[in-house]
């Protein structure tokens, strides 16, 4: 019996049954992980060889450790492996039925790239981009279709997180709206809408509380631990702030902050001197095995 798809309304009697994602990094291959684990068919698409192996790599590991704890079947992980393919070109996204773009966090990158896929997918499909800061509206001004673009601001690790984040641009249609709401909800996740401002809502909330941590360590008001501890025990958060930041990359970080101070033209989002000193040192977080903590 052939299996059934995960059918999306985008318009009455068409349904997305297969997506694009650009960009085989940590983000793009774990869209494509829960896109082809929902039953969607994927063309993943990066920019060599050595990066989609490393995604399809990634995207192997993470379902193995599923069988391993008895959550799928190895059977089911091979049938969803065989629903992504990986193309170094363009072009191969030419036949999907949405695009979700997750490729460097870079504005000019970005632009290119949102320029190649007007030109490349179908008029009526929806490009949406996984950006954390960049706006949507500028996205969106460089096609033809700026009513089908839009953000989708996953989480990481996306097979664990169930939030994403919906940006609506200046231009987004309802339509493509609520086919973009369709399909989070069919790979299994929770779509939270917003609209299009720096930083949306999350690392408009998340980054000032941690570069508040920050300056709280700068001006020794606590030190690492304390002001980590605090949080945790005091707050309930499962992770401390500085740890959190050496999570996500201390360059990410001041990446973000810079996004809301030039964005808002407001000194209240202006980065701690000291995140930038960590970040001149190249003392980025986990990646580099230094950043508040050592790793
Ligand atoms: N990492 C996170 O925690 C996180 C969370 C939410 C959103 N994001 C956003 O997701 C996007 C991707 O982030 P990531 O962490 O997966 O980055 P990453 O560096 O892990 O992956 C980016 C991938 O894009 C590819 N790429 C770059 N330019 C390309 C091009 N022109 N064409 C095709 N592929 C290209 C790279 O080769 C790389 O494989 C960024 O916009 C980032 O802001 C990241």
């Amino acid at each position: 019996m052939p299996e059934p798809r995960v059918g999306v309304g985008r318009k009455e009697g068409c349904l997305i049954q297969s997506i694009g994602v650009v960009g085989a990094g940590t983000m793009g291959n774990g869209i494509a992980q829960v896109a082809a684990r929902a039953g969607l068919s994927v063309v993943m698409h990066d920019v060599a060889d050595e990066f989609l192996n490393r995604g399809l790599g990634a995207i192997e590991k993470s379902l193995q450790r599923d069988v391993d704890k008895q959550r799928l079947l190895l059977d089911e992980k091979q049938t969803i492996i065989s629903r992504i393919k990986a193309t170094m070109d363009v072009s191969g996204l030419a036949g999907v039925d949405f695009v979700v773009e997750a490729i460097t966090e870079d504005l000019a990158v970005k632009l290119d790239m949102f320029k190649r896929l007007d030109a490349t997918a179908r008029p009526d499909v929806i490009l949406s981009s996984n950006t954390s800061s960049i706006s949507i509206t500028k996205l969106a001004a460089a096609t033809s279709r700026p009513d089908r673009v839009i953000g989708m601001h996953f989480m990481n690790p996306v097979p664990v997180m169930k939030l994403v984040e919906i940006i609506r641009g200046i231009a987004t249609s309802d339509e493509t709206f609520e086919a973009t709401r369709k399909l989070t909800e069919a790979i299994g996740k929770t779509p939270v809408e917003v609209n299009d401002s720096p930083g949306f809502v999350s690392n408009r909330v998340l980054m000032p509380m941690i570069n508040e941590a920050v300056f709280a360590l700068y001006e020794g008001v606590g030190t690492v631990e304390s002001i980590d501890e605090i949080m945790k025990l005091g707050m309930n958060h499962p992770m401390g702030p500085l740890q959190l930041a050496d999570f996500i990359g201390l360059d990410v970080c001041l990446a973000i902050m810079n996004v809301l101070y030039d964005g808002f033209d407001d000194s209240k989002y202006r980065p701690c001197p000291l995140l930038k000193k960590y970040v001149d040192a190249g003392w980025l977080g986990r990646k580099t095995g230094r950043g508040f903590y050592q790793y």
